[in-house]
C-alpha cells in the first residue's frame, strides 16, 4: 500500500453495464453474524451452512478446537493455550444463486469488544438458542447491540433433538424479555426422543427428521400435512399436537411482515438441529427470501446507497499479528457502496490521505487470498501499517464519513502496571497502539499524578490479550490490578454537569481518552442510587462517537 497526495478517483464515467453489474452484485448479496451463547452450537451450524454452500468438503473443517487446530502464528500460540477462539473472520460461499457472507464472531464466553464492532457491519444476525436453555446471557447482550442498530433477528431454535422446553414458552420469552415479537416460519412435530420433523407453516408439508450421515448434506423428505402415509410414520398424536399449536399461531393474526422484519421487529423464528443437519437447508432457503439485502448506511452527509457507483467502506475491526513472520496488522473493511477493486485508490476520510489498496484480501478462515473486486455486504482486508482506526471511513469520488462504531459499556476495570520504570517507552508505545487498535478501551484517574492506565474492556479475555501482546509484541511485562468495579457511564453535559451536582458517594470519577468524565459503579445498585438522588444527571452506558478529534495517548 503506498500513500500520495493525488486526487482520489472518482467512477463518474461508470457505464450502464457497470451499474447493471453492482445492482446484480448488490441483489445476490446476503450478509449476517450469527449471535449465541457458547455452546448452543454456533460452530456447528456454521459448519453445516458452509456445507451447502460447497465451501468445506466435509463437516468439521471449521472446528477450531483441540487437535485439529493449526497453529500458524504467535498470535494463535494463546488461542491454543486456551482453546478457544479469538480471532474472528468472514467466511464467503455461494448458494442457490446467492453469494453469502457470514461474519463469524468469537465463540468464547470471554468475548470482547470484537463481537459487538463485527455486528456494526452485519445486515442481518441470527439468533442461535439452545432449545433446552432459551435465552442465555451473552444473546441477551449481543441482542442489545442489534436492537441499536435495528438489524434483522432471525432465530434458529437448535437441538430439537434433545429434550428442549416447549416451542411456546421459547417464543414466549423473547417475546416477554426482548421485546421482540416472532413469526414461526416452522413448527416442530415433538421433541427430544420423539422429535419426528417440522411443519413448514407457509406450505404445510411436513419435512421429516432423519440424522443426516455426519458430514452429508440432508435430503430432507416432505409429505404434505393431510398424506395418508404420515401416519405410519409419525406418532398420529404428535402431529396433531403440532397442527393445533400451528392453528392457534395461524389465529393469532400476525402476518410475516417482511418491513417489519427488517426493521429488527419481528423475528422469523425456525426449529433444528444443527448436529445432524436437520432444518439447516429450509432455513438458509427462508433465509435468502426473507434477508436484508446489503443496506443504505448513515454517514455524516446523510444516507448512502449500496447502488451509488463510488466505492465507500469503513473499518470495523482490526487485527494485530496474525502472522508474525510479517508482524502484519490487518483492518477489516465493510464494502457499502460501489465495487471495490485491486490497486484501487482510495481516500482515507480522518487522514484525508489517498492510499493506493494494492493486496487486498479477501479472508477464510486462517487462509488468504487476494481479491480482485469486492461489492456491498462483502469484507476485504487490507495490510494496515498503523494508519488505519476502528471506523474509518474509506471513500471515492465525494467524500463520505460513516458514523462511527461506539465503543461499548465496558464492565471490568484493571490498573495496568509497569513494574520497570525503564521499559516506559515501550509500554507508551504499546498501550497507545493496542488502544488505537480497540483491543481495550484506556481510562486514566483524574488525578494526574497517577499516571497508570486503567484498562476497560468487556471481557476478562481483552486484557490477558493485552498483557500477552504487551509482552511478546512490545517486550513488556506487566501487571494487572482490578479496580473492583464493574459499571461504566458516561456523564452527557461532561464535567460541567458534573461540577453541579458536586460530590457524588460509592462510586470513582475517571477520564477517557477523550478527557470526557466516566462514572464506575461497584454494582447496578450504587448506579440507581445515584440517579436516584440526582435525576438530572444524564448517563450514558455507551460512549458518544467521537469524530474528528485526536484522542489522548499515554
Ligand atoms: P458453540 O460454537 O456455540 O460454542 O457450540 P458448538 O457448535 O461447539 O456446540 C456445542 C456442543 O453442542 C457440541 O457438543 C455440539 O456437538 C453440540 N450440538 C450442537 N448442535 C447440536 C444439536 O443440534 N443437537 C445436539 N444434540 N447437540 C448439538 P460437544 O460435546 O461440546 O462437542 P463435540 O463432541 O461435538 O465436539
Amino acid at each position: 500500500m503506498t500513500t500520495s497526495s493525488t486526487h482520489s478517483l472518482s467512477s463518474q464515467g461508470s457505464t450502464a453495464q457497470e451499474l447493471a453489474e453492482l445492482a446484480a452484485a448488490v441483489g445476490r448479496r446476503r450478509n449476517f453474524a450469527i449471535i449465541s451463547h457458547p455452546d448452543a452450537g454456533k460452530t456447528t451450524l456454521t459448519e453445516k451452512l458452509l456445507l451447502y454452500g460447497g465451501a468445506i468438503q466435509q463437516a468439521g473443517a471449521v472446528k477450531a478446537k483441540g487437535e485439529q487446530r493449526k497453529v500458524t502464528s504467535d498470535w494463535m500460540e494463546l488461542e491454543k493455550q486456551r482453546g478457544i477462539s479469538i480471532t474472528s473472520t468472514v467466511l464467503q460461499f455461494d448458494y442457490a444463486g446467492s453469494t453469502i457472507n457470514l461474519l463469524d464472531t468469537p465463540g468464547h464466553q470471554d468475548f470482547s469488544e470484537d463481537t459487538y464492532r463485527t455486528l456494526a457491519a452485519a445486515d442481518n444476525a441470527v439468533m442461535l438458542e439452545d432449545a433446552a436453555k432459551g435465552l442465555e446471557p451473552q444473546t441477551r447482550k449481543l441482542f442489545e447491540v442489534c436492537r441499536m442498530r435495528r438489524i434483522p433477528i432471525f432465530t434458529f431454535i437448535n437441538k430439537m433433538d434433545r429434550p428442549g422446553r416447549e416451542p411456546l414458552e421459547l417464543l414466549d420469552e423473547i417475546e416477554q424479555e426482548l421485546g421482540l415479537a416472532c413469526w414461526p416460519v416452522n413448527w416442530p412435530i415433538g421433541s427430544g426422543d420423539r422429535f419426528r420433523g417440522v411443519i413448514d407453516r407457509r406450505t404445510k408439508k411436513v419435512v421429516l427428521f432423519e440424522r443426516a450421515e455426519r458430514g452429508k448434506q440432508s435430503n430432507e423428505r416432505r409429505l404434505d400435512s393431510s398424506d395418508p402415509e404420515l401416519a405410519t410414520l409419525v406418532e398420529p398424536e404428535l402431529l396433531a399436537a403440532a397442527l393445533e399449536e400451528l392453528e392457534l399461531l395461524d389465529g393469532a393474526g400476525a402476518d410475516l411482515d417482511l418491513e417489519l422484519v427488517h426493521a429488527g421487529e419481528l423475528s422469523p423464528v425456525f426449529f433444528g438441529s444443527a448436529m445432524t443437519n436437520f432444518g439447516v437447508r429450509p432455513f438458509l432457503d427462508a433465509f435468502l427470501e426473507l434477508a436484508q439485502k446489503p443496506t443504505a448506511r448513515q454517514s455524516a452527509a446523510g444516507e448512502v446507497d449500496p447502488l451509488s457507483p463510488d466505492f465507500t467502506g469503513f473499518v470495523f475491526k482490526l487485527q494485530a499479528n496474525m502472522d508474525p513472520r510479517h508482524r502484519d496488522r490487518v483492518a477489516f473493511v465493510r464494502v457499502c457502496s460501489g465495487k471495490f477493486e485491486k490497486d484501487m485508490a482510495v481516500r482515507h476520510a480522518r487522514s484525508g490521505k489517498t492510499i493506493r489498496l494494492s493486496r487486498p484480501q479477501k479472508l477464510f478462515g486462517q487462509d488468504r487470498e487476494v481479491v480482485d473486486e469486492a461489492f456491498p455486504g462483502d469484507v476485504i482486508g487490507l495490510n494496515n501499517p498503523g494508519m488505519f482506526a476502528i471506523g474509518d471511513t474509506l471513500y471515492v469520488g465525494s467524500k463520505v464519513e460513516y458514523e462511527g462504531i461506539p465503543c461499548f459499556s465496558p464492565e471490568i476495570f484493571a490498573w495496568l502496571r509497569n513494574p520497570n520504570p525503564s521499559a516506559f517507552k515501550s509500554f507508551r508505545k504499546g498501550v497507545n497502539e493496542l488502544r488505537e487498535e480497540g483491543a481495550v478501551q484506556v481510562l486514566y484517574d483524574t488525578d494526574q499524578s497517577k499516571r497508570d492506565p486503567i484498562l476497560a474492556a468487556v471481557g476478562q479475555l481483552q486484557l490477558e490479550v493485552v498483557q500477552y501482546r504487551l509482552e511478546h509484541e512490545y517486550g513488556v511485562q506487566t501487571r494487572i490490578e482490578p479496580l473492583g468495579f464493574n459499571v461504566a457511564r458516561w456523564v452527557s453535559g461532561g464535567w460541567p454537569a458534573l461540577e453541579k451536582v458536586g460530590r457524588i458517594f460509592n462510586c470513582k470519577t475517571v477520564r477517557d481518552a477523550w478527557d470526557r468524565p466516566v462514572l464506575l459503579f461497584k454494582n447496578d445498585w450504587n448506579l440507581n442510587q445515584l440517579a436516584e438522588d440526582h435525576p438530572d444527571l444524564e448517563l450514558s452506558a455507551v460512549a458518544p462517537v467521537v469524530s474528528g478529534v485526536e484522542p489522548i495517548a499515554l
